[in-house]
């Protein structure tokens, strides 16, 4: 677990209500029905939020997700018990054989770990079907997103349903090569609590993210851009070939 939040209730339940817009999704639905797929395996699916869209239109749905507290309120979500949610990671995941593979909002920055890295990419590999596809973000280092990650340039504040005012922003604790580690802070109104969570990303490059691809049997298809982020983010295609 490379970040905090996901695994505490109270931070989980956050998530949704202080990104409510999620736009990003919609190249994924997008692809989804670029590619016919009507099996998907969702890694890191978070609170359930693409795997819900997903199984609301006839999709079968996997969503797998480490941290508990996020895969809890998914599970809570109406319509969950349309999708199939496993607690853990690409590594350990039954037999599958779906259409594609997806990791939404930068998931692939959020496996930090190279093992774990590897073993995602090994374990999305297994888990489609010849010919299916894996599609994933992640940010473009030279565009060094985590130089706006300040109080000033992230702050939020929202009222969330049952919870009243919460305020957050994000502060940079460490650069070291390619992880950055930050720090948001959340600050709920109603009892003046304070409560931090760390993270930490991993900023790979295409070309690091290409090598890696291929070193586990993918053939990539194609780097797009998110149409939401222009020019921030590449979109990886990769394609597992026929057998
Ligand atoms: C920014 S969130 C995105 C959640 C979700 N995909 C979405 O679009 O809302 C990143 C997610 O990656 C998960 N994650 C971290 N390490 C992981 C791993 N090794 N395998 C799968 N998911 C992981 C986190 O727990 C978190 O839920």
């Amino acid at each position: 677990m490379t970040d905090e939040s996901f695994g505490d209730p109270r931070l989980a339940a956050l998530h949704d209500p202080l990104d409510p817009d999620r736009g990003d999704l919609d190249a994924y639905l997008r692809m989804t029905e670029e590619f016919g797929a009507r099996r998907v395996l969702d890694i890191g699916c978070g609170t359930g939020v693409f795997a819900l869209l997903l199984a609301g239109r006839g999709i079968e749905v996997t969503g797998v997700e480490p941290a508990r507290a996020s895969l809890d309120v998914a599970r809570a979500k109406p319509g969950a018990a349309r999708v199939r949610w496993i607690d853990g990671d690409a590594s350990a995941l039954p037999e599958l054989a779906v259409d594609l593979v997806t990791m939404t909002a930068n998931v692939a920055q959020a496996i930090a770990g190279p093992d774990a890295w590897h073993g995602t990419l090994r374990g999305a590999h297994a888990a489609l079907r010849p010919g299916g596809r894996l599609v994933f973000e992640t940010r473009d280092p030279a565009r060094r997103a985590w130089e706006g990650w300040n109080r000033e340039e992230s702050y939020r504040r929202a009222d969330v349903p049952g919870v009243g005012t919460v305020e957050s922003w994000h502060r940079v604790t460490r650069v070291d090569g390619s992880l950055v580690t930050f720090r948001t802070t959340y600050v709920f109104a109603a009892d003046g609590t304070v409560l931090t969570s760390d993270s930490t990303l991993r900023f790979r490059g295409r070309e690091e993210v290409e090598a890696d691809l291929a070193g586990h049997g993918f053939a990539v298809e194609g780097v797009r851009d998110a149409p939401d982020r222009p020019g921030r983010e590449f979109v990886f295609v990769a394609r597992r070939p026929d057998a």
